[in-house]
């Protein structure tokens, strides 16, 4: 597990301790970490959020299932949204958000949240939606889509959130595994000066979803879209009655949403998350990790359809009454300066991104940057992939400033909540290590064996105590969550990525460690891509890896064999490419397609990915004796050096 890159960053430790000015002002002391994880979370509990009634116990833990704050009575909305407005605070602005087109912006205080999750609430209540009915949510990054949310939340009817970019049978996929009754989308969004058409996508997969009874369409671009009579609503006209709608006493546990994550097979999960212990955790992470003020302007710029953004856009943010930007578009529309022109018009002193990005914007070049007042950023973030030390340094100088402390943040959809990550005016940051657990959180490496390894050596990252916004479980699937993540040491959980912990007790996250590749910060399993390509008629076989890309992280590598009379082609790989963004979406587009007359196979018939990885990542092959032919990785390895392509 050791790589030798993270050897030459170990030695060359470089550290940034937080300057005085910051750890004096910042939310988090030092003594943070002292605190036993049960005072910790008890006063973080009754303090963070608001309760109908209060919660009895802290948390029960039955292996593999945790509970928090049993007996509690509360509503993730009403702390959103309710609570705020009733503290003075309506007219706060909840979302500065910036249309894709240069010309559009519209400000949403917290009593706009209040009165539009009001009338939808009311609009979906007509529809039949009570507690506990499946809704769910196809959108793009509008402020509908947080508003959405809420009234589900109000009114106790959990959501599934689905990527604007996932296929027709990739939200089906979803909405039959959860039964959703309603779908609310809209009819286009934009993407880059073009439509992207959400509404036409959404019929597709209703079709193919008995249990949607109604669709709420949003009017995003205006364009005419089909509607069906009795099934299909334009949002504007049935979100209408303002009468006051309360919000929901939800139990602790109750359901709060499901959000579906690639594991290591071809169905995606529903990772289960709760009410209460959630909205704790990522409340409080978000407060003391991002160190937020009364006065801040946050910025989290990931996709609201991803755990970041239902936990750092919507959920924790809006907890806290903090004001945030949501923006519509992409990095580089029209301008690779777009970023920085939202940074500078609305003084944004907070940003959380992913590594992909920061690399396209070091690639693009400092002078959009440049062009633009940053002083305003106080504190950066990073999230979803490991961050490689040139692009941490280079978002704090150019970005930060120089003067910006830079949280890398280590979580998953699975755990809620961050979980690794720097405290900023407390921990001495070093680049391209998320460093230490947050308070409370017991993290630790582990061998093969399950024996904790020491500082330096490598192994799988687990989790020894459970944590407010764990996930409660797989939806309908008891047998895959034990599986997954409790099967490999007892009672403990197995995260599926490869970590180390230096001298200092830092942590060094090291990539996943099964068959779910990481590009651009999205979460793709190596099978849900073979399934796609076995799926079109030409193909007879496929095997998928990841391979190391400068700009993504990993790039997707597919090694395909045809059926007998088919002939590999530029055409050929062309149509097999838009085949998978067709069934999974355009994220999981394979970089390259190596077509060969064989896969490497064990005598047993196993494919040997391990050897495609080694053929992917150009490295010597590794052991070869299993092999049934051991010539066929020979002619795949020329054949991928010959077939190349790249988008
Ligand atoms: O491999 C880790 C990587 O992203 C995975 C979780 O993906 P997902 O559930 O889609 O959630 C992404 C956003 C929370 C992890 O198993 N990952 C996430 N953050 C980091 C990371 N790897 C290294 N460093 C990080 N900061």
């Amino acid at each position: 597990m050791t790589t030798p890159a993270i050897e030459t960053i170990l030695t060359e430790d470089r550290r940034y301790p937080p300057s005085e000015g910051f750890a004096a002002q910042a939310n988090a002391q030092p003594a943070i970490y002292d605190e036993d994880f049960e005072t910790f979370w008890e006063r973080e509990g009754r303090e963070r959020i608001s309760w109908f009634e209060p919660f009895t116990q802290l948390y029960e833990w039955k292996p593999p299932y945790a509970k928090w704050f049993l007996g509690g009575k509360t509503n993730v909305a009403y702390n959103c949204v309710d609570r705020h407005v009733e503290a003075g605070l309506g007219d706060k602005v909840a979302f500065h958000w910036e249309g894709e087109p240069v010309d559009e912006r519209r400000e949403i205080t917290f009593a706009d949240l209040q009165r539009e999750t009001t009338k939808l609430a009311n609009a979906l209540k007509a529809l039949g939606v009570r507690k506990g009915t499946a809704v769910g949510i196809y959108m793009g990054m509008v402020p509908e889509t947080p508003i959405a949310m809420l009234a589900c939340a109000r009114i106790g009817a959990p959501h599934t959130v689905v990527f604007g970019g996932f296929s027709a049978d990739s939200l089906s996929d979803r909405l039959r595994d959860m039964e959703c009754e309603v779908l609310i989308t809209q009819d286009e969004a934009w993407r880059r000066g073009t439509t992207v058409p959400l509404k036409r996508t959404a019929d597709e997969a209703v079709a193919a979803s008995p249990s949607v009874k109604s669709v709420v369409v949003l009017r995003r671009t205006g364009n005419e879209v089909p509607m069906q009579d009795g099934r299909d609503h334009w949002w504007d006209d049935i979100a209408m009655d303002k009468t006051a709608c309360p919000c929901e006493p939800m139990d602790a546990e109750d359901l709060l949403y499901l959000l579906y994550t690639s594991g290591t097979t071809a169905k995606p999960k529903g990772i289960v998350h709760t009410t209460a212990g959630y909205l704790t955790g990522v409340a409080t992470t978000h407060h003391y990790i991002f160190d937020v003020k009364p006065d801040s302007v946050y910025w989290c710029a990931a996709d609201v359809g991803w755990v970041t953004g239902h936990s750092y856009i919507v959920y924790g943010p809006l907890a806290n009454g903090t004001t945030g930007v949501l923006y519509e578009g992409t990095p580089d529309f029209p301008d690779k300066d777009r970023w920085w022109e939202i940074v500078e018009r609305y003084k944004v002193d907070i940003l959380y991104t992913a590594p992909t990005a920061i690399r396209a914007h070091m690639k693009w070049g400092t002078e959009h940057a440049e062009k633009h007042d940053l002083s305003s950023l106080r504190l950066l973030g990073s999230v979803g992939e490991p961050i490689n030390p040139e692009a941490w340094e280079w978002y704090r100088r150019h970005i930060g400033g120089g003067r910006t402390p830079v949280v890398d943040t280590w979580w998953q959809t699975e755990t809620g909540m961050i979980l690794i990550t720097p405290l900023p005016g407390v921990t001495t940051t070093k680049p391209g290590s998320a460093t230490k657990p947050f308070p409370g959180v017991d993290a630790a490496v582990y061998d093969e064996q399950g024996n904790e390894v020491g500082p330096g050596s490598g192994g799988y990252l687990v989790l020894r105590r459970p944590w407010p916004a764990m996930l409660r479980g797989i939806h309908k699937a008891d047998d895959r969550y034990r599986e997954t993540y409790w099967s490999k040491y007892d009672d403990v959980y197995f995260a599926g990525d490869g970590a180390r912990i230096d001298r200092d007790g830092d942590f060094w996250l090291l990539g996943r460690v099964d068959d779910v590749m990481n590009v651009s910060g999205h979460r793709i399993s190596t099978i849900e891509v073979e399934s796609a390509l076995v799926d079109h008629p030409s193909v007879a076989e496929a095997a998928v890896c990841g391979r190391t890309d400068a700009q993504t992280g990993q790039a997707i590598v597919a090694y395909v064999t045809l059926k007998g009379s088919e002939e590999a082609s530029v055409e050929k790989l062309e149509e097999l490419r838009n085949h998978v963004a067709r069934k999974i979406g355009p994220i999981a587009k394979p970089a390259n397609i190596v077509f060969t007359p064989e896969l490497p196979k064990t005598r047993s018939g196993k494919i040997m990915r391990r050897l495609l990885r080694d053929v992917a990542e150009e490295r010597t092959l590794g052991d070869t004796t299993t092999l049934a032919d051991p010539a066929v990785v020979e002619e795949i390895r020329d054949r991928a050096a010959s077939e190349k392509t790249e988008e």
